[in-house]
């Protein structure tokens, strides 16, 4: 193109982009860099390139907001010497302390709460002209989600794409801050999600994963009356996404229609994350779970005699104020029957706003980290045996990327979540595959593409079950 006389293309505004917490908050940061891209944004890696830096923040436990302070005091040098640079704090910890955090770190130029992402593009132009600084936190997002049916072309998706499909929670478990800075619930129309989940897989994703506190309530509030097995539904039978998976389901809410929709939907991935936080019926009535333990292993008795092969992950804390040392054996008795594929342990953390603060008995940090490591100690057994009882399987893998060892192998994920390495060309990501297990690790699986060979569990009594992915070909390069 030399000498053809073209002005050279204006450089991009470089935007740096760091995330706490949960899928919540990577959906979200996915928006800012979608709607930025639609003003020239491009993403950068390194914050010394940057002209805007967005923080997205978790204030789920008190470790996780210290890191949010760690890092925001690196960015002030940074500050220093590019003072045209704009910092952005969104997430919970913005929502939290709103105009405080502006007072406690001076060089941060914009607060955005939690419903403010819509806003965005226009705080951050006023601010680069040095005409604002602000902590912005609306109770709802009024601009919506208008990155979907803007300049798509500017931005890019991943293979598996997060898509929220409500935000918020009502359910106020007496331990958790999400309520009080996710505010209430509130769903996303059903069109408006079916048109972003067609989106995403026209740019090239294969798998979306629904997002919300507690899927189980989608639909609360919206015009058309709509429950979250219709929305499943609606989703595998209207786009053209070859799997679905979804998360957090509450257990008190796991209702007949949602556990047919595994034997009914084939795009729809058998792996369910059901947190059961505790495994005492005393500590769950004051964690305000509303729900026991027997009602937690009949639901789980339900979902596995409806769908044999489904894999069931949750999230358990330990260290929950007044927790005795029996109600600890309860959570381990738990975790021994249900036998979870895999678990997310925590120690109980006191939050600003909820309940559980001003608990009497607290329980001590050396009781907390003795009651995890026995914890999970526990789980690493069932989770390793577990994965053993895959090597000899086939497997349909969705080819998510190179394998983080950097060992030239390929990996993705089993329609039950497991990571599974194995030896393929580049060129399968994005293809749904057949890998037969070979090798069993804590954290993953190894083994090799298995061209030709029928899985028990498609040949068996499920096989009129197409396997969940929709790409019965895809088997090797
Ligand atoms: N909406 C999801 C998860 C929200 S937060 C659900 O209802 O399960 C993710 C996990 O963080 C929770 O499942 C819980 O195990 C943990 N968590 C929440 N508040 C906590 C606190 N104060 N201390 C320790 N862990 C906490
Ligand atoms: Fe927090 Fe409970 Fe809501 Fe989950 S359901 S976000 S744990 S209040
Ligand atoms: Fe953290 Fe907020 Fe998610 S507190 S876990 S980022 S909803």
């Amino acid at each position: 193109m030399e000498g053809l006389g073209l002005a050279p293309a204006a450089r991009p505004l470089g935007l740096f982009v760091h995330t706490f917490g949960c899928q919540m908050n990577e959906y979200d940061s996915l928006r800012v860099q979608r709607l930025l891209a639609q003003d020239g944004y491009a993403l950068c890696l390194d914050p010394s390139d940057a002209d805007v830096i967005f923080i997205n923040t978790c204030s789920v436990r008190e470790k996780a907001e210290q890191k949010v302070y760690s890092l925001l005091g690196r960015l002030r040098r940074l500050k220093q010497r590019k003072p045209s640079l704009v910092i952005v704090v969104g997430g919970c910890v913005a929502q939290q302390l709103g105009s405080a955090l502006l007072e406690r770190f001076p060089y941060v130029d914009l607060v955005v709460g939690t419903r403010a992402l819509g806003s965005l593009p226009r705080l951050v132009q006023a601010a680069r002209r040095g005409a604002l600084r602000t902590a912005h936190l609306p109770e709802h997002d009024e601009e919506g989600w208008r990155e979907l049916f803007g300049q798509t072309e500017a931005w890019r998706t991943d293979i598996v794409a997060p898509v929220t499909v409500m935000q918020g929670c009502d359910n106020f478990c007496t331990y958790c801050i999400v309520p009080y800075v996710r505010g209430r619930e509130r769903s996303r129309p059903v069109r408006e999600i079916l048109q972003e989940v067609q989106l995403l897989v026209e740019k090239g994703a294969k798998e979306v994963l629904l997002l919300g506190q507690n899927v189980n309530s989608y639909g609360k509030g919206l015009e058309e009356k709509q429950r979250f097995s219709d929305l499943l539904r609606l989703i595998a039978r209207e786009t053209d996404v070859a799997r679905i998976r979804f998360t957090t389901s509450h257990p008190k809410d796991l209702t007949d229609d949602l556990i047919q929709c595994f034997v009914d939907i084939p795009q729809l991935c058998p792996h369910i994350h059901l947190p059961f936080q505790a495994g005492s019926d005393r500590v769950l009535e004051r964690m305000n779970r509303r729900y026991t333990a027997r009602d937690y292993r009949r639901t789980v008795d339900l979902l596995r005699s409806a769908c044999p092969e489904i894999a069931v992950s949750a999230d358990v804390m330990v260290g929950f104020p007044g927790e005795t040392e029996e109600d600890f054996q309860a959570t381990l008795d738990l975790m021994r029957t249900v036998r979870f594929d895999t678990l997310f342990s925590f120690r109980y953390s006191d939050r600003p706003y909820t309940a559980a603060r001003l608990f009497p008995d607290k329980v001590s940090d050396e009781v907390k980290a003795r009651r995890l490591t026995e914890l999970q100690s526990l789980q690493a057994c069932i989770t390793l045996e577990k994965n053993r009882e895959e090597v000899g399987r086939i497997r349909r893998v969705l080819v998510e990327s190179e394998s983080k060892a950097g060992d030239g192998q390929m990996s993705g994920r089993t329609p039950q979540n497991r990571i599974v390495n194995f030896s393929g060309s580049a060129a399968l990501k994005g293809r749904i595959v057949s890998v037969k297990i070979t090798e069993a690790y804590a954290h993953s699986l190894k083994g090799r593409l298995a061209v030709g060979e029928c899985s028990q569990a498609e040949a068996g009594p499920s096989a009129n079950r197409r396997p969940a992915d929709g790409d019965p070909d895809g088997q090797g390069p």
